[in-house]
């Protein structure tokens, strides 16, 4: 079964990221959880503590190619799918914890505009 948990509140720092972070860290660790994090806020701040603890991260663009939320959905916004396979998403592992995943921040999500688009095949994950 997969859960899909997301925090929401409009006031800006009350620990949201710090909180998902960690709630996803932990499962990954103490719980063998197979886990997903996806970055959808611009600042990238969960992209930011996903690779905190390794140095060989310096450039996630052009280490990382392809694994940023607005790089999956591209197709969308440009138009040239009506839906998005999620088993044909890149993602990133992290370099600290074997079961985390990462759909990374991307300073260009914030320029997409793209109404009731559909990702299939999310279930793999908690
Ligand atoms: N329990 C805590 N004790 C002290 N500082 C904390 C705690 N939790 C988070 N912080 C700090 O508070 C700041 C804001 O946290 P965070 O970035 O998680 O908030 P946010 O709600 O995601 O912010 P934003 O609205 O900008 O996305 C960070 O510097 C973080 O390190
Ligand atoms: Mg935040």
């Amino acid at each position: 079964m997969t859960v899909i948990a997301s925090l929401y509140n409009h006031k800006g720092g009350v620990a949201k990221t710090t909180t998902i972070f960690n709630l996803a860290a932990y499962l990954a660790k103490r719980k063998s959880k197979k886990v997903l994090l996806i970055d959808c806020d611009p600042q990238c701040n969960c992209t930011e503590l996903f690779f905190c603890s390794a140095d060989s991260y310096d450039e996630p663009d052009a280490q990382l190619p392809g694994t940023s939320i607005y790089e999956a959905l591209r197709p969308r916004f440009d138009g040239d799918a009506s839906r998005i396979d999620a088993k044909k998403v890149a993602l990133a592992e992290s370099p600290e914890y074997p079961n985390l995943y990462l759909l990374r921040g991307d300073i260009n999500f914030s320029k997409g505009a793209c109404p009731n688009f559909c990702v299939n095949g999310v279930s793999d994950y908690i």
